[in-house]
């Protein structure tokens, strides 16, 4: 194993030296000026992302951005529990693990409606049309799938909810960053994403995006008590959290979004899509097969990269495969759920260089070889770099 550890996890994602540095700094009070003032800076950081992930750099709306003291799972927690509650209803989009996720934390919280296809499938947005009504208080739904590599239609059914004035969630956690976001545009009320995925941040921490209109219509009574939206939204004005927040995290978290701003939104978009149609032509050309079923306005992930394994390494017979990308000194990702030992997942998210997306398809073209499938090294990197350019 000569070669560095490179991890290409759907998140965690490697950290730049700048953001890992700032996480060594002398410990300061989560009341200070300074720390005020690296709070500013992630919010100014976080609302550059939030609202002008666009190709154009254009900003797509206004709210305010929080930065909490726990991973993506609160941020959805505090956005549903926060805008429903036991009488109202809450219509959760599902295709893969985290649209389930949603479903799970709604159910606690008031009373869901779910609308479900397989892992992995497109919605038929005419079942959504007719599950949103009148009485529907918020719809959720998860942008980029993290456990299938589907992009799924946030615009589509952004109307939808705008039609029915209901709020809408949306799960950002592997596209904000790294792929398009319009909040606007999209009829989007409330964004959540994760500081280990497209920020590049270690985790610990996430950040949700509320417009006023969500803001408005926020009632922090029905919410847990950390995750009382008006109290952080109150703090947030004086660049604080209600509790002590995770400093450190903090300021790794400021450098990252700052690192995001340098690069600009419109090059890092289009930086993800071009490394993201480079693991798909190799791996397509290493003879492997898709596993999304992309169709109509869904598509496939630009930051997360999900394909079949082959007959010979599936089931059972995975472990070989994932043994081999291991002695390689590269970490994957396999299915989550019903879907380990089905598929595995790469991450384009962050800022991998072209050699490592190459190493990527590389290694696992040569542990297939390894595992007893037949697979054209060669041809895969070929692919993989003319994707690039
Ligand atoms: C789409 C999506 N939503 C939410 C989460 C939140 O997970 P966690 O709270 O464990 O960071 C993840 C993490 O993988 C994710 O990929």
């Amino acid at each position: 194993m000569s070669e560095e550890f490179l991890l290409l996890n759907p998140g965690p994602v490697p950290l730049s030296d700048r953001v890992r540095r700032a996480m060594d700094e002398p410990m300061v009070s989560h009341r200070s000026a300074a720390f005020e003032a690296t709070y500013e800076r992630a919010q100014d950081g976080l609302e550059y992302v939030f609202t002008r992930s666009t190709l154009d750099e254009r900003a797509t709306g206004e709210g305010t951005a929080l930065v909490l003291n726990g991973t993506a799972t609160m941020g959805m927690e505090m956005a549903v529990a926060n805008l429903a509650d036991g009488d109202s209803e809450v219509v959760a989009l599902v295709n893969g693990k985290f649209g389930r996720r949603f479903e799970r934390i709604a159910d606690r919280h008031a009373r869901v409606t779910p609308v479900e296809v397989e892992w992995g499938e497109s919605f038929d947005l005419d079942a959504v049309a007719d599950a949103i009504t009148d009485g529907t208080a918020v719809v959720t739904m998860v942008h980029n799938e993290t456990s299938t590599g589907l992009l799924n239609p946030v615009a589509e059914v952004g109307a939808l909810a705008r039609e029915r004035d209901a709020l809408f969630v949306v799960d950002g956690v592997t596209s904000i960053g790294g792929d398009e976001f319009r909040i606007d545009d999209w009829g989007v009320d409330v964004a959540i994403t994760d500081a280990q995925k497209a920020l590049a941040a270690p985790p610990g921490v996430s950040a949700v995006f509320v417009t006023e209109r969500a803001a408005a219509r926020a009632d922090g009574e029905s919410a847990p008590f950390y995750e009382d939206m008006e109290w952080h939204l109150r703090k947030a004005k004086q660049h604080q959290t209600p509790f002590t927040s995770a400093v450190p995290l903090f300021r790794a978290l400021a450098e990252a979004v700052e690192e995001i701003e340098a690069e600009g939104m419109p090059a890092r978009i289009d930086r993800h899509r071009r490394q993201a149609r480079a693991f798909r032509a190799g791996f397509d050309a290493l003879g492997l097969e898709p596993f999304p079923n992309a169709a109509g306005p869904t598509e496939r992930s630009n930051t997360v990269t999900a394909t079949a394994l082959p007959e010979g390494v599936r089931g059972d017979d995975a472990a070989a495969f994932f043994d081999a990308v291991r002695e390689r000194n590269v970490s994957l990702s396999g299915g989550q759920a019903h879907l380990g030992g089905e598929i595995f997942r790469v991450s384009n998210m962050g800022g991998l260089t072209p050699e490592q997306v190459l190493r990527g398809v590389r290694t696992v073209g040569e542990a297939l070889n390894d595992a007893g499938v037949a697979a054209d090294v060669e041809a895969g990197v070929a692919a993989a770099e003319g994707a690039l350019d």
